[in-house]
């Protein structure tokens, strides 16, 4: 089959595109012929050894896709040939053919194409949990989504309108901001895209302020790190929910802890991965309700950019330069 591989620890101009062995599905494992998979910040930081689980090299890049299931291994019992599926493997989605458990693998509801499903899961599972289960937002509240337009930032804006928030976008250019507002967001502003000085800290922090009539943001959903954080906090509100959703900006920030005395809120972290892995049943419940929420139009995820899977180093470059809104599809 033809695949992309990672075979240093590089950026994504050293991956190799070209002709690997087809895999084979041992005992619990399913074969899926890939039809279209995404590209998520995690591919970009695996490929440099920088991400938090690193599979031995060499390694075929790419967390998640969607599929047909061609084969099954003994014992599978959960899925048949024929199903459609989106998968969640971790990495080895950029290629013709993946073999994965079968407690990985999720039905699509047939109504669903497959790049829709291919995008939907990292970003939107990921969202859903960070805004129910871990910050428990409430109608009414006001929700600052930073990095808004990018993968979960824009899952954010929607599932946040959904449960019923004013939710205000911010990112880094005129034109992000304007796919934040096509996807309900009610307000979005525009930060600088460099490292933020301290004066354009204390502006980053009065906007948020002025956009929420003094009071702050009630709900924080932070993708971005690095300088950004530290006045998003500062432009909380009281018993407010700071989530820490991860670090595009590359550093990790270090947060002075009298801000959460004295706003008396929570820093929230969200790991999804985790989560999933700790409460299956209940994922799988939040995934119910993403699929019902796509069926009613409720959700919509962006697919701005598609590549096919010959160029899907591209894709992943394409990301790490900042210059993607949504969703990044490879087409296979
Ligand atoms: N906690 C979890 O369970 C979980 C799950 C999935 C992903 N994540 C994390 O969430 C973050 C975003 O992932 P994603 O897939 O949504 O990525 P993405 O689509 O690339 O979005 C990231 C956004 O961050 C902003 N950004 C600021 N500085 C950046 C920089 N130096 N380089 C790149 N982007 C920068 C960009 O928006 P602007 O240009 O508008 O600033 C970009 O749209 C990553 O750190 C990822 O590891 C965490």
């Amino acid at each position: 089959m033809k695949a992309l591989q990672c075979v240093e620890l590089a950026g994504p101009e050293k991956l190799i595109f070209g002709e690997v062995d087809d895999p084979k599905p041992k005992a619990g494992e399913v074969l899926v012929d890939i039809k279209a998979a995404s590209v998520n910040f995690p591919d970009v930081l695996m490929i440099q050894g920088l991400y938090q689980f690193q599979p031995p090299m060499p390694f075929i890049p790419g967390a998640e896709c969607s599929g047909i299931i061609s084969e099954i291994g003994e014992g599978v019992t959960l899925c048949q040939v024929g199903d459609h599926v989106f998968v969640m493997a971790g990495n080895g989605c950029f290629a013709e053919k993946l073999v994965v458990e079968e407690a990985r693998v999720n039905k699509i509801p047939k109504e669903m194409d497959f790049p829709a499903a291919a995008g939907l899961g990292m970003v939107y599972g990921t969202s859903l949990y960070a805004l129910k289960q871990r910050a428990q937002i409430q109608p009414g509240e006001t929700l600052l989504v930073l990095g808004a337009a990018g993968g979960v930032g824009l899952s954010a804006v929607e599932l946040g309108k959904v449960m019923g928030a004013r939710v205000i976008a911010a990112a880094s250019s005129e034109d992000k901001t304007k796919t934040c507002l096509a996807h309900g967001a009610d307000e979005a502003f525009v930060y600088p895209s460099n490292n933020l000085e301290r004066n354009q800290q204390k502006e980053l922090s009065n906007k948020i302020k002025e956009l929420t009539g003094g009071l702050g943001a009630n709900v924080i959903y932070d993708p971005v790190g690095g300088s950004f954080s530290e006045p998003a906090l500062r432009a909380m509100a009281w018993e407010g929910r700071f989530l820490v959703i991860g670090f595009a900006a590359g550093d990790i920030p270090k947060l002075p802890l009298n801000l959460a005395l004295l706003k008396g809120c929570q820093i929230v972290g969200v790991f999804w991965g985790a989560w999933t892995a700790m409460f299956p049943d209940e994922n799988k419940k939040n995934f119910e309700e993403l699929f019902d929420l796509y069926a009613a139009g409720k959700i919509n995820p962006e697919i701005a950019d598609r590549f096919s899977l010959k160029d899907s180093a591209q894709a992943i470059a394409h990301l790490k330069d900042r210059k993607a809104k949504g969703k990044v599809i490879i087409d296979v």
